[in-house]
């Protein structure tokens, strides 16, 4: 059977946990498995602009031995139309594994439909499940644990990083308040699917209108860019909506006093976060950082070990 992860909710609870725990033993040594030795390639295409995820696939596939062919789509035949399924049926024949950062989560999802390696979500315009991930790590690091904890997530409840905080806190039985105005709040569906998730892990999950309401007491406050890659034409519309959402001093009054800051980067001091919070004692987006590297050598070690290994004798030279 092939694994893919293509949205946070593509694990159980147990799995996620399994994954947190392969990542942590990457984070104190780094070269412990190898399950890429071959060197096997790992293919990492780019629709989209990066800095982290790209240095970190790269990184952490040659860390497990493998060889990272990291591919700018509109450098390709993909960038001039070639079909999505085309395109899939030739990097798996030469492949363990294919992560992708593209645009509407139906391509990813039409990708994983006829993939014989596992897909990985590296952002799509509907979720950063990789991201969630070394998130969690970061939190349980600094706090210990993530069930039973309060994340409240502030600015635009529309985008792919609230829907996968929606989703991956809930599967971590968290519980996840998302903080923004009412014409960005998130996704009807993903909102009650995390519900339906929180309800078997103990967490919740809310939409919020106030930023009071959201992040009063809270474990961990997180935010975003208001302009997702996409928005760059929306700017000017999209701060004063947002202004009231900031994590500022202010807003970090509103937390529980121990509570950490994430944000997943690039960040824009002085408009979603302040630079006296990003930069200041509770910050925790080095090491949140840090974690795209060991969350994403784990969960590729993982899906590769509920994988079957390519057969041989059906050509494969992966
Ligand atoms: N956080 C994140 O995904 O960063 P990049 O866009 O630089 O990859």
């Amino acid at each position: 059977m092939i694994r893919h992860f293509l949205r946070d909710d593509d694990v159980t609870p147990a799995e996620q946990a399994e994954i947190l725990d392969l990542a942590d033993s990457f984070r104190a040594d780094r070269f412990h498995h190898q399950p890429l030795a071959g060197p096997h390639s790992v293919a990492v295409i780019f629709d989209k602009p990066s800095t982290r995820t790209r240095v970190s696939f790269s990184v952490g596939i040659a860390e497990l031995g493998g060889y990272p062919l990291v591919i700018d789509a509109q450098s390709s035949q993909m960038g001039r139309g070639e079909p999505i399924e085309d395109t899939t049926r030739v990097l798996d024949r030469q492949v363990r594994a294919i992560v992708w950062r593209t645009f509407g989560q139906d391509r990813i999802e039409a990708m994983a439909k006829v993939s014989a390696v596992p897909v990985v979500n590296a952002l799509t315009d509907m979720f950063h499940p990789c991201q969630i991930l070394a998130d969690l790590q970061a939190v349980r690091l600094h706090k210990g644990k993530l069930s039973g904890l309060t994340m409240a997530y502030l600015g635009d409840g529309a985008n792919n990083m609230a829907h996968s905080y929606l989703l991956g806190g809930a599967v971590a039985g968290m519980h996840v308040r998302v903080g923004s105005p009412a014409a960005y709040a998130p996704n009807g569906e993903i909102l009650a699917r995390a519900a339906q998730i929180a309800v078997e892990t103990g967490g919740s999950v809310s939409h919020e209108t106030t930023r009071a309401a959201a992040a009063e007491g809270a474990d961990v406050v997180v935010t975003d860019t208001w302009v997702s890659m996409g928005q760059e034409g929306e700017a000017d519309d999209r701060t004063s909506p947002f202004v009231p959402f900031a994590v500022d001093a202010e807003a970090m009054a509103l937390a529980d006093p121990q509570a950490v800051v994430l944000h997943c980067l690039p960040a824009y001091r002085g408009k979603e976060i302040a630079a006296e919070v990003i930069d200041g004692p509770q910050s925790i987006v080095w090491d949140e950082a840090e974690n795209r590297l060991h969350a994403q050598k784990a969960l590729l070690t993982w899906l590769l070990a509920q994988t079957e290994p390519p057969d041989a004798g059906e050509g494969s030279a992966r």
